[in-house]
């Protein structure tokens, strides 16, 4: 019989940074399902990858002086070395680079051009010059661009939009009639709100930037972002082309996805699939944030948690552990250290360590480390099996709701009962007569059989503990290891050899360990926002001193002495202005983000410093071969750096 097949995705990572704990959370989690999937025997496709493309992305790498694709490159090896230590067990790893992917978005993009959804209009939106980006009103802050914080303008432009409008009725539909579809709840009625207010033609193509897919149909224009990363889920499967695995896949089982991406997969994910004629995903489920005390993780004010810190310390079974207890999956929650600690510490360390490692001791103790018969019953055997053999039930139960941190709370509940039993059956005062000998022997067995049944249950979230905990058991893989095998009591070999080891999770002394973590980076203790903010305040009075450099590093720049012959305002952008200067010999064209101090007609005839050695970029459209430099004056205006020198001088 044909394997019943599951498929899970995760939401592809933009590779501007590395990733922090927060992305690694909804990652551990696809993973921990993947797993308990193939544990049940299902076959299983585990989808994740990199969103590679847009206008962010090429100007970061713009930033760091490399080539989009290079910078890319670099932090996509980086996704994938720390994936590789998190032991995620993911089928495919999509880059939406790959040429895979973008032969066949262009394909669901002419599909959808074809079936009349896309046409071509003008978009007209609000537009921060120099970050490049069009914000809606809500987006904005205090009326501001919210990434730079600086005036945005009206802007028009030619784009490609989908009828997304077209949609609205069977998309209320689908959230109205299948409450399966997006989880938890509470995100569903924000949507239903959302598309009640009435659902408008999305833009989905751009073309002030080219780090992108090409329309098809016109290869001035890229096509949007959102567009290409959510078709993943099926270019990774192969749609249209060679659709085997799409076949066999699709629909999804479970989009895991943050909370905030919960709308484009939601609204816009379904409406193409809908304007395409595919079947939609069986269900979005958007998770919560994991925060910091002081509230989202931003790695440019530096407080960032770093998996890769943590796992050094404490290893990838103990965090995934954490991460997946602690947190309630559909809500935020705080990260701290002492929180993070105390867990290990009372679940990992206390409650599963000491009861392996107290049951190994015994059994080498009281029976020559030889699992022994088990011929005797007696008190709290009952309640002990009930327990560990109920459990798989309800894991599996909490599991299909995404409830992780239930999930492994009841097999805790089979850890703190079987610790109990320890202290009901008293296996030290049963060890003093020889008449009670059968008895102990039971108990040992009853020990080693519910650790065994716990040692598979934890096997989707930290595979390491379990093959541990069999190495130390005497437990061979495949016997006893299966999920069927979670709901039978006795399936230990008797005459298996126990092994002791090393502590599965040692104590952790939480004084000293936080003491020591509060000076480490990548532990979330960068000062809160508002001390950051009081020492930058500090910084401005001090007219922000850089860091000392060489005369070396002032060597690899060029500046040179230019006469500005011609300046006209930007066709496409009123902050800049674009000048015509001559730097001896040749004549360059420079663009400047001056319009507010500036007319063109100040402009011209000055004798100005200029970068001369700078990469060249396209501003909006018109090229600029260096950097006209201003000095910022004190009273918030901008001053010419003017000279008497003749232009094409070396200034040094
Ligand atoms: N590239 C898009 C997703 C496209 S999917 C077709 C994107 N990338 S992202 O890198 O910004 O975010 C990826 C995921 O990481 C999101 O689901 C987001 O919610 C999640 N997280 C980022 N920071 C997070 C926390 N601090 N906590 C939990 N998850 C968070 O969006």
């Amino acid at each position: 019989m044909e394997k019943k097949t599951f498929y899970i995705s995760t939401p592809i990572y933009y590779p501007s940074s590395n990733l922090h704990i927060g992305h690694t959370y909804c990652t551990v989690a696809a993973d921990a399902m993947a797993r308990f999937k193939r544990l049940q025997g299902y076959d299983v496709m585990f989808l994740t990858g990199t969103d590679e493309h847009g206008q962010k992305l090429q100007r970061i790498a713009e930033q760091n002086n490399m080539k989009p694709i290079e910078y890319i490159d670099k932090i996509v090896d980086g996704v994938k070395k720390l994936w590789a230590t998190m032991e995620i067990s993911y089928d495919d790893f999509i880059r939406t680079t790959e040429e895979r992917h973008v032969k066949r978005v262009q394909k669901l993009f002419m599909q959808m051009y074809e079936k009349g959804d896309i046409y071509k209009s003008s978009y007209e939106g609000l537009y921060c010059t120099p970050c490049e980006s069009f914000w809606t009103e809500t987006q904005l802050v205090d009326g501001k661009c919210p990434d730079c914080g600086r005036p945005v303008e009206t802007m028009k432009e030619e784009a490609y939009f989908f009828k997304l409008s077209k949609y609205q009725d069977r998309l209320l539909d689908l959230f109205e009639n299948n409450p399966e579809f997006l989880e938890p709840e509470s995100r569903r009625n924000e949507m239903i709100n959302f598309v009640k207010q009435g659902l408008e033609d999305l833009c989905i193509s751009r073309s002030t930037f080219d780090w992108g897919i090409p329309v098809p149909i016109d290869e001035k224009h890229v096509i949007y972002v959102w567009l290409d990363a959510l078709s993943n889920y099926i270019t990774a499967l192969g749609y249209p082309d060679e659709p085997e695995k799409y076949n066999k896949y699709w629909p999804a089982d479970i989009h895991l996805v943050g909370k905030e991406i919960v709308r484009f997969h939601t609204i816009i994910w379904p409406a193409m699939l809908m304007s395409a004629d595919l079947p939609l995903p069986k269900k979005v489920f958007g998770h919560g944030w994991i925060l910091l005390e002081g509230g989202k993780m931003s790695k440019s004010r530096g407080n960032i948690v770093d998996p890769v810190v943590l796992i050094e310390k404490y290893g990838v079974d103990a965090l995934k552990y954490f991460l997946l207890r602690e947190y309630s999956f559909g809500n935020d929650g705080v990260f701290t250290n002492e929180v993070l600690l105390n867990r290990l510490n009372s679940d990992l360390a206390n409650d599963l360590g000491n009861l392996v490692s107290r049951t190994v001791s015994m059994i080498e103790k009281y029976d020559g480390g030889i699992i022994p018969e088990h011929n005797v019953p007696g008190d709290f055997d009952e309640d002990l099996i009930a327990v560990a053999t109920g459990a798989a039930a309800k894991v599996e139960a909490y599991m299909n709701k995404m409830n992780y941190s239930a999930a492994l709370d009841e097999i805790w509940a089979i850890v703190r009962r079987t610790n109990k039993y320890i202290d009901e059956t008293t296996p030290w005062i049963l060890a003093k007569n020889e008449e009670d000998k059968g008895r102990l022997d039971t108990v040992m067995y009853n020990l080693a059989e519910a650790i065994r049944i716990i040692s598979v249950l934890i096997l989707p979230f930290m595979h390491h503990t379990s093959k541990e905990i069999w190495r130390q058991l005497g437990i061979a893989e495949g016997e006893g290891t299966g999920w069927e095998d979670t709901f039978k009591f006795g399936l230990t070999k008797v005459g298996a050899k126990v092994e002791k080891g090393a502590p599965l999770f040692p104590r952790i002394d939480i004084e000293k360990e936080l003491a020591a973590l509060m000076n480490m980076e990548g532990t979330g203790n960068a000062p809160k926002q508002e001390e950051k903010k009081e020492e930058k305040k500090e910084e401005k009075k001090e007219a922000e001193p850089k860091a000392e450099i060489t005369i070396d590093d002032f060597d690899k720049v060029e500046l040179k002495t230019g006469k500005i012959l011609e300046c006209k305002k930007h066709p496409k952008a009123d902050k800049l202005l674009v000048s015509q200067v001559k730097v001896g010999e040749e004549v360059r064209q420079i663009v400047s983000g001056v319009a507010s101090y500036y007319t063109p007609e100040d402009m011209v005839g000055k004798t100005v410093v200029v970068v001369s050695n700078l990469k060249p970029v396209k501003l909006r459209g018109e090229m600029s071969q260096g950097m006209i430099l201003f000095a910022d004056d004190a009273d918030g205006s901008l001053k010419f750096v003017t000279t008497d020198a003749a232009d094409g001088c070396l200034v040094k």
